[in-house]
């Protein structure tokens, strides 16, 4: 029995929501290939160039495996292919796909024993191996689709929400940012002005999204406490956000923690010009970068 995965890119964050909102997208996608090995063993194959760890205890996917593997007292193991299209340290939700793969593969051939907040239970021991933090921002969308609320991860308590026809222009500078960097420059305490701010723009957030209304969600994609310390990172953030609201973007900020960028757009057209644009401004600077056109998925 063997099953074939595309699992999706995810956005974390959606600016304003630090750790609770993210939607998963159609481009970029890992491929994975499970089927149930007839020893105990786990064996990882990476199809991909990224040069990533094999050894199960080291893998996002593996570590997911095994800690199903113990849950259930299985007697066998997992083979595992991947082959990753989704570069691991871009923002764009790699280590969540790895870790959600491995959980939503293992599931179905286990014959669907797991509910979709279990299967995210186990991919979090994913993400905690790859950044050292159980958040669930990325791996909630990746299994539900669409767009997600982690309104807890302890208890976990997980909400998906509607998915508007929106379309989504995303840059992948290649410049290094690590989720454990990009974590531990954010200050411990904010001000209650802030706060107030935050969860404004998290409840219009998610409004609009609930009622399809654009110009809300372009009026909440704003973040005051997270991106002014991070963007700092990114290179050309701040001439690309500009330029991406004047071409027509309702807002968009930073993708996950970094580097990536990414853009809410109502039309393709539009989100094609942005996307044009967001690779020239790098072109420019001679940073190589990649860009993806997609929809929420
Ligand atoms: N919410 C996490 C962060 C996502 O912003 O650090 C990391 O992909």
């Amino acid at each position: 029995k063997k099953i074939r995965l595309r699992i999706p890119a995810t956005v974390a964050n959606l600016v304003c929501g630090f750790d609770i909102l993210g939607m998963a997208v159609h481009a970029p996608y890992d491929e994975m290939e499970l089927r149930i090995w007839d020893s105990p063993e786990i064996m990882i194959h990476h199809e991909d160039l990224f040069g990533l760890p094999e050894e199960p205890s080291k893998n996002v996917a593996g570590i997911v495996l095994l800690k199903i593997q113990e849950h259930f007292n299985l007697s066998h193991g997992f083979e595992v292919i991947i082959r990753k299209h989704i570069k691991p340290g871009s923002g764009l939700g790699s280590s969540a796909a790895s870790a959600a793969g491995a959980a939503f593969g293992a599931n179905a051939l286990l014959g669907n024993i797991l509910s979709a907040d279990e299967m995210i239970h186990f991919a979090m021991f994913g993400e905690e191996l790859a950044s050292g933090v159980r958040h669930a921002d990325n791996i909630a969308p990746c299994i539900y689709g669409g767009i997600t609320l982690v309104k807890s991860t302890h208890p976990l308590d997980i909400i998906p929400l509607n998915t508007p026809e929106l379309f989504v222009a995303a840059v992948h500078p290649q410049v290094e940012v690590k989720t454990s960097d990009s974590r531990q420059i954010l200050k411990k305490n904010i001000s209650l002005k802030s706060a107030v701010e935050q969860w404004g723009n998290i409840a219009g957030l998610i409004a609009g999204i609930q009622k399809n209304d654009f110009s809300l969600i372009g009026r909440s994609l704003n973040d005051v406490i997270i991106e002014p310390v991070r963007s700092i990172l990114i290179p050309k953030f701040d001439e690309i956000k500009m330029k991406s609201i004047e071409i027509g973007a309702l807002g968009g900020g930073i993708s996950g923690s970094g580097p990536s960028i990414f853009m809410l757009v109502e039309k393709k057209e539009t989100a094609e010009e942005i996307a044009g644009m967001m690779k020239s401004v790098y072109d420019d600077t001679k940073i190589e970068s990649l860009v993806y056109v997609s929809k929420i998925n």
